[in-house]
């Protein structure tokens, strides 16, 4: 395995914090997510489940909508941390979100014992839905 550069472990161990915030009884799975924007900015998000079922929000999208709620659109990486035993990659619907803004997105998934799984997004979501933002407009 490669060895994990100082920029890839701060974005780890941002995620890692995130999970910390998780609010997640439902499920007891708590996630992380830590989001590199163009500028080097770290925004983090972590999942927020609620009583009535289908209403949990996921790590990744709650980092992508706080990233941009400050004016950060631009996104080069994301590191994901949970506590299964196996990395492991975006829902799809957090595919569908990362993809609007960065298609390139690298995303890279750790356990909390430092296993590692990273994969591009075209990978992930190869052939993505996009809809032309002028459509409609007169
Ligand atoms: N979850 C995430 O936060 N990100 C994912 O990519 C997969 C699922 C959350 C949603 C829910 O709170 C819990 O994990 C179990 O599905």
């Amino acid at each position: 395995m490669k060895r994990e550069s100082e920029q890839e472990a701060s974005l780890r161990e941002a995620a890692s914090r995130a999970l910390e915030n998780a609010y997640a009884p439902y499920s007891n799975f708590r996630v992380g997510a830590a989001l590199r924007a163009r500028n080097g900015e770290v925004i983090t998000g972590c999942n927020v489940e609620n009583s009535v079922n289908g209403l949990a929000m996921c790590a990744e999208t709650l980092a992508v909508a706080s990233a941009v709620s400050q004016g950060l659109t631009e996104f080069d990486e994301i590191a994901i941390v949970t506590e299964d035993s196996e990395p492991t990659p975006p829902c799809g619907a957090c595919r569908q979100v990362l993809n609007e803004f960065a298609p390139n997105i690298r995303i890279s998934s750790y356990t909390r014992d430092g296993k590692e799984a990273t994969w591009t997004l075209s990978e992930l979501l190869p052939n993505a839905f996009v809809l032309n933002p002028s459509r409609g407009r007169v």
